[in-house]
């Protein structure tokens, strides 16, 4: 069975929303209840506004996959990377003056959460949320 594959080009605010409508879509239309599609769609919009904020433009994909139960989640860009990503990881470090929950309470949401960032070269966060 072919599984859907989206791959939205994250370059305003207005394709975070998109992105974010639709991971919730797909997640429930694989089964997660509410609680859980919710999550799923508060990531990608956290990692979504990441890539506004601190890279301007990217991409994330949304691979939804019914037959395996799992739902996951690539964020990635060209900007300017992580330089400390373990320091990056902890609650309330930001360099914006945000929160600094965005990756943090993504990583507690998720069952599978990998940062990958080269300063310089870019950024990409691989996130999976299984079905129980
Ligand atoms: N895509 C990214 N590219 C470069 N730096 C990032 C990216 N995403 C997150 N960061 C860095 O990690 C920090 C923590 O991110 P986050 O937990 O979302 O908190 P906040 O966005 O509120 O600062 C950010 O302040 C920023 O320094
Ligand atoms: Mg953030």
């Amino acid at each position: 069975m072919a599984e859907t594959i989206k791959r939205i080009p994250v370059k305003t605010f207005a394709d975070v929303v998109t992105a974010r409508r639709q991971a919730l879509d797909l997640s429930l239309a694989m089964g997660f209840p509410m609680p859980e599609a919710t999550k799923i769609a508060v990531v990608v919009s956290e990692l979504g506004r990441n890539i506004m904020l601190y890279a301007g433009e990217g991409t994330i994909t949304l691979l939804p996959n019914e037959a395996e139960r799992y739902f996951k989640l690539i964020a990635q860009d060209q900007g300017p990377g992580i330089e400390d990503i373990d320091l990056a990881l902890t609650e309330h470090y930001s360099t914006s003056g945000g929160l600094g929950l965005g990756l943090s309470g993504s990583k507690r949401m998720m069952d599978e959460f990998e940062v990958w960032s080269v300063v310089g070269v870019g950024t990409r966060i691989t996130a999976v949320r299984y079905l129980h």
